[in-house]
């Protein structure tokens, strides 16, 4: 399969930035070797669905609440993202998990985000001192079997491998720990899934993981939302 480059803008750019940097996607993804999909925050949702609109970049949101309508103040239903033409909705990234999102409600999240039509693109991670345990795996596998439970029989999802130390830090997680631990998960979810890394990356350090047998793709955050690094990194996917 296609490798998959997935931009995490986190709650970075005003939507004039956001809708300019889109359109430096659009045609970056023109002669690019990799799938490219982008995941805005809220506000710019629209004018960035616009702006790729007739491009290879599919859109993506960082979030979505697990009903589709009701007296949820400050919530966003699937179904508004769906009409918004939203493909992938990032559930349980490790920046919610750290304010309260648990198991739980991550897998409520992919359920009824695949109850839409799209993807979920399920984050999973270890904290620092789990690592130290050597209890990484026992931690993920525990965050994916509950959503995999929740999940739609055949429902497509992404998972995103995503240790919690990595993430914004400068110190990604070492090539060969995440080759153990995506053939790990790889075993859990079966051939089909796409298995992203992400924590860390930027445009020097990507390539020894898209190397790796049970890499899908990449979850890049702070780097992506960075135009001179976003310039970078499709130079180097260009085909
Ligand atoms: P980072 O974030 O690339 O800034 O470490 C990754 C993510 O949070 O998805």
């Amino acid at each position: 399969m296609r490798k998959l480059f997935f931009a995490n803008w986190k709650m970075y750019l005003s939507d004039e930035e956001a809708d300019a940097l889109a359109r430096a996607y659009a045609e970056g993804a023109l002669s690019a070797s990799v799938d490219v999909a982008v995941a805005p925050g809220f506000t710019a949702l629209e004018r960035v669905s616009r702006a790729l609109a007739a491009s290879k970049v599919a859109l993506g949101a960082q979030d979505a609440f697990w009903k589709d309508e009701g007296a949820f103040t400050g919530e966003v239903a699937p179904k508004q993202l769906a009409a918004l033409g939203v493909k992938y909705v990032i559930v349980g990234h490790s920046e919610r998990r750290a304010m309260g999102e648990t198991d739980e409600t991550v897998a409520r999240k992919a359920a009824a985000v695949a109850a839409d039509g799209m993807t979920p693109v399920v984050c999973v991670g270890e904290l620092k001192e789990e690592r130290e345990a050597g209890r990484q795996e026992e931690v993920v596998r525990a965050q994916l079997v509950a959503v995999l439970a929740a999940l739609p029989k055949g429902a497509d999802f992404v998972v995103a491998y995503e240790p919690r130390w990595a993430i914004g830090t400068g110190t990604p997680c070492e090539p060969a720990d995440v080759a153990a631990m995506h053939a790990a998960i790889r075993s859990i979810v079966g051939a089909d899934a796409p298995i992203l890394y992400g924590g860390s990356v930027d445009p020097k350090n990507f390539k020894p993981y898209l190397a790796l047998q049970d890499v899908d793709g990449l979850l890049v955050g702070g780097a992506s939302a960075r135009p001179d690094d976003v310039r970078a990194f499709f130079e180097a996917f260009a085909s």
